[in-house]
Parts: C-alpha cells; sequence; structure tokens
C-alpha cells in the first residue's frame, strides 16, 4: 500500500515531519502553483505532461528559475519508489518562498519546492458508474485560470457549497451560463453527437485528462469541438441522448446524472461516456504496464 513521504528543498522526510516558515509566501499570499499527478502501479501518469505545465504556471507567476536544482522528473519517481506507493497521488507546490511580508518580489527570491505522495484506493465501477451531480455557480474566480495557481478560494467555496446543495462538484458557470469547467475539473457534454467542451483560454485550467479524452475521442472517430456550450443546453434543450462527463487527475473520468435539479439522460452514464471511460481506463493501464480492466460498458448492461 505505502506511506506518505516527502520531499521538501531537498530532503526527503516523512510528511507530518514538514515544517513550512510562517512567512512563506506561498502561506501569506498564495503566491505559488502546483500540480496534482496520478500514481498507478508505481507509475506517475503522464508525467512529462503535467512537469510541461508546471513549467507553464512557473513561467506565468515568474518564478521560472524556482526549480531550477530540484530534478523533479528523477525526484518525483524516486519519492514514489521510496514511499512504495502503487495507487495514489503526487501534490507538488513551488511557491515564491519564505520573506518578510511584503507583495513585490523578494530579490533574490528563496523558492519552496515541494512534493509529496499519499497512497489510496482506486475508485471502484460502482463508484464510477454511480455518476456525479453538478451545482452550478456563478465563477468568480481571477482570469487567469490557465494558471495552476495556490489561490484556490473560490473553489473551496464553490465545492463547499456544491456539497451542501447535495451535490458532487460545483460547476463553473460564465456570462449567459456559459459551461466553463468544475470545482477541479474540467467538463464535457456530448450534443447533437458532437463531443464539445470549452475551449482553451484564461477561463480554464488546461487539463491533462481533457488533452488524453480529446486525443482518444478523435482517435476513435467521435466527433470533438473545443466549443462553448451552455448550461441550457445541457439542462433545458437537452436531448434525452445528451451526456455530460467530468475529466480530473484525481477522479479520471466521472458521468454526470444530474446538474442542479435537472437529471441528465435518463439518470444513468451514457454509451459515449462510458465507451471513453473504457477507453481512458484501458490505456491507462497498458501505460503503466498493469491488465486492463474489465469493461464498465458490459457490467452496466449485465
Ligand atoms: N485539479 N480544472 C480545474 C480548475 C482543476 O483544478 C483541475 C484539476 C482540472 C483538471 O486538470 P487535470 O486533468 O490536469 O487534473 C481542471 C486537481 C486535480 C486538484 O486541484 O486537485
Amino acid at each position: 500500500m505505502g506511506s506518505e513521504l516527502l520531499y521538501l528543498n531537498g530532503s526527503f522526510l516523512p510528511l507530518s515531519e514538514g515544517r513550512i516558515e510562517v512567512e512563506d509566501r506561498g502561506f501569506q499570499l498564495g503566491d505559488g502553483v502546483y500540480e496534482v499527478i496520478k500514481v498507478m502501479n508505481g507509475c506517475l501518469v503522464w508525467l512529462a505532461d503535467h512537469l510541461a505545465r508546471l513549467e507553464r504556471s512557473l513561467a506565468a507567476v515568474r518564478l521560472t528559475e524556482a526549480a531550477v536544482g530540484h530534478e523533479l522528473e528523477e525526484i518525483l519517481p524516486r519519492l514514489v519508489r521510496e514511499a512504495g506507493v502503487a495507487y495514489g497521488s503526487v501534490y507538488v507546490q513551488v511557491t515564491r518562498g519564505p520573506a518578510p511580508r511584503e507583495f513585490i518580489f523578494p530579490r533574490p527570491p528563496r523558492p519552496t519546492v515541494l512534493a509529496y505522495v499519499r497512497p489510496s484506493e482506486p475508485p471502484t465501477p460502482a463508484e464510477i458508474l454511480a455518476g456525479v451531480a453538478l451545482h452550478p455557480v456563478e465563477d468568480l474566480r481571477w482570469a487567469r485560470c490557465d494558471i495552476k495557481s495556490t489561490n484556490l478560494l473560490a473553489a473551496v467555496l464553490a465545492k463547499e457549497e456544491a456539497k451542501e446543495a447535495g451535490a458532487d462538484e460545483a460547476l463553473f458557470l460564465g456570462p449567459g451560463g456559459v459551461v466553463r469547467e468544475g470545482g477541479s475539473s474540467n467538463v464535457f457534454a456530448f450534443l447533437g453527437g458532437v463531443l464539445r467542451t470549452h475551449p482553451l483560454s484564461n477561463r480554464i485550467l488546461a487539463g491533462i485528462t481533457r488533452l488524453h479524452v480529446l486525443r482518444i475521442a478523435r482517435r476513435e472517430g467521435i466527433p470533438v469541438e473545443e466549443r462553448e456550450f451552455s448550461l441550457t443546453e445541457i439542462t433545458e434543450q437537452a436531448p434525452a441522448d445528451c451526456e455530460v462527463f467530468t475529466a480530473s487527475t484525481t477522479k479520471d473520468l466521472r458521468p454526470v446524472v444530474r446538474v442542479g435539479d435537472q437529471v441528465i439522460g435518463d439518470g444513468r452514464p451514457g454509451p459515449v461516456t462510458l465507451r471513453l471511460l473504457d477507453l481512458f481506463r484501458r490505456e491507462q493501464a497498458l501505460l503503466v504496464g498493469l491488465e486492463p480492466p474489465p469493461a464498465l460498458t458490459s457490467r452496466l448492461q449485465g
């Protein structure tokens, strides 16, 4: 099963022993960026994609030099190996580090670079097939959602509101009810025979799961459009064959069976979602050297 293990500024130690300075700018100002990477069969899934996005986030907040000297492509696999974690996730965070509290950058900065691995249990087929409910909220986040910043207060409040409303995930809506993304996931809809998702922009995170779902769908000949759609299109105007799902590193693909009070499709995962889920799960298993899991499609029919 493995245990939690932390890498902090060059040292490996138990997670509970990690200490951050009070004036770390990540803590006081949210002046930092992060990544979450899935661990499966002891492998970091799509590590190169996550490290490339971390580079982009660091450049966007002018912290490009911060990770120099921390060879994350070697440190992260070592962390997972030494912790003995087969399944779980790795969290990586880079901040502008400790400095007397001041908004302008410390010069030179003394960045904090940390990563830790935590084991967890993979979701069961029953959990995946149960689907999730989304709770629509106005998107009150800042206008640089393409940066994976540790400023997550708007998402924290939205996801808490979703939970209190009996839903599993928040759904961020822009003006006109445009579906942007989930609280910590991207959102897809299968509408009129086309798989749709919000185009890449400053309003959403360029999800790694999103990227691979789009690639798999295109490879399979499923029509795909990175084009905005509105909440009304998936609720009021939704045809019976409308499907919605979320995509994220921590939850993979999750069929959406309800948005607000509106049941999606017939309230069960749709065939396109299940096909993509099966293809996705098969591909991840093969990538990390595991037997492909039994198809969910067959389970649902049986
Ligand atoms: N969140 N959109 C937002 C706002 C997110 O926070 C996330 C991921 C995604 C999906 O991105 P990816 O497929 O690369 O995980 C989309 C992570 C999992 C988190 O904050 O825990």
